[in-house]
């Protein structure tokens, strides 16, 4: 009765051969069959070692019906890898690339309204003689206030709630204004000039629909033996009707007040007889203070200046309702420009 145990486990060795591989659908599953079968502790093997105690006839027709099964489980594992290897053709089959479908687009990047706006502007001025110059962003206590003849504790000050780099000790802020470039470029470059400072400008404010902590403005300063309002008045109203492309445009001077400017304007814009004037620039003739401060004669030279509020512009020219949305990254928003 001995003899037949080892045949019952020959038996239901093949039947779960079998049916393992009647159930495996892909290469994984077979090497895990034939590693429970054939590998060192594997079925097979197992009831080899199980025959050793035997005596030699048994052990020889069992060592030979052993060696059947194998052979006969790796048959079935042939038949079997080919049916895979034959499903998985199949298969890729369907992935077959039709050469004569249409492409998938590349998406093309484009410029932000703010960026496209400034090109604008910048080629408007150049077209008038103007130099584009740029600035640093981390500006320094003197060239955002003191050159500007807004002297520390004037009340003027507190128009530009301004960030503080720290150490505060360095008096490094983030620009509250494009104006510290008026000085800056008057140090470095002798009259006549007419330069234009776009850049972006920051404040420690609360937001709204037109005030963000960070904006764009463009700087403009000419400065000659001669230059007065009435020029400014003219290169503002040239710029501004070919921005809009618009003839009609109109703009006013309205008396206001900045330390730098002596005398000081805001500047409004009507776009359309039906409309509102607009406030979108604060202007003067430059002070002579400023020009003192920049070693430049005031008896000998004089000139304007102004800043345009960039994001203003572009939300006027594209009929923008949130000045917010320029920094909120809104891909809706972005791709409409
Ligand atoms: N820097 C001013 C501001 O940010 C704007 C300004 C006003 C600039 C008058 C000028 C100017 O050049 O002349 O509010």
């Amino acid at each position: 009765m001995a003899s037949k145990e080892p045949q019952d486990i020959f038996q239901s060795l093949r039947k779960d051969a079998f049916k393992a591989l009647e159930e495996a659908f892909d290469f994984e599953t077979i090497r895990k069959i034939e590693s429970d079968y054939f590998g060192k502790n594997g079925g097979l093997p197992r009831v080899l070692r199980g025959l050793k105690d035997m005596p030699e006839l048994e052990r020889k027709t069992m060592g030979s019906t052993a060696n059947a099964l194998k052979k006969e489980i790796k048959e079935m594992i042939k038949i079997k890898k080919g049916e895979i290897e034959k499903n998985n053709a199949l298969k890729n089959k369907d992935d077959w690339f039709d050469i004569s479908r249409p492409g998938k687009k590349i998406s093309r990047g484009h410029f932000h309204p703010i960026s496209r706006i400034l090109k604008e502007v910048a080629e408007i001025f150049e077209s008038m003689g103007f130099e584009i110059v740029e600035g640093p962003e981390a500006e320094t206590e003197y060239y955002n206030f003191d050159a500007l003849n807004i002297p520390k504790n004037h009340p003027a000050r507190d128009m530009w709630d301004t960030f503080w780099l720290k150490p505060l000790k360095n008096r490094l802020l983030l620009r509250a204004h494009t104006s510290p470039m008026e000085a800056r470029y008057m140090e470095k470059n002798n009259p006549p000039l007419r330069i234009i400072a776009p850049g972006r400008c920051f404040r420690h404010e609360a937001t709204d629909t037109l005030h963000e902590h960070t904006f764009y403005q463009v700087e403009g300063l000419m400065i000659g033996k001669k230059t007065n309002l009435a020029n400014l008045k003219g290169i503002l109203e040239t710029f501004l009707r070919k921005l809009f492309k618009n003839k009609d445009l109109k703009i006013r001077f309205r008396p206001s007040y900045y330390p730098f400017v002596e005398p000081g304007v805001d500047v409004d814009i009507k776009l359309d007889p039906k409309k509102d004037w607009l406030e979108i620039a604060g202007a003067g003739m430059t002070h002579p203070q400023v020009l003192k401060n920049v070693k430049l004669n005031p008896n000998q030279w004089q000139g304007f200046a102004f800043g345009l509020g960039l994001d203003r512009i572009a939300m006027l020219k594209y009929k923008i309702d949130d000045i917010r949305l320029f920094h909120s990254g809104d891909l809706r928003f972005i791709k409409q420009f």
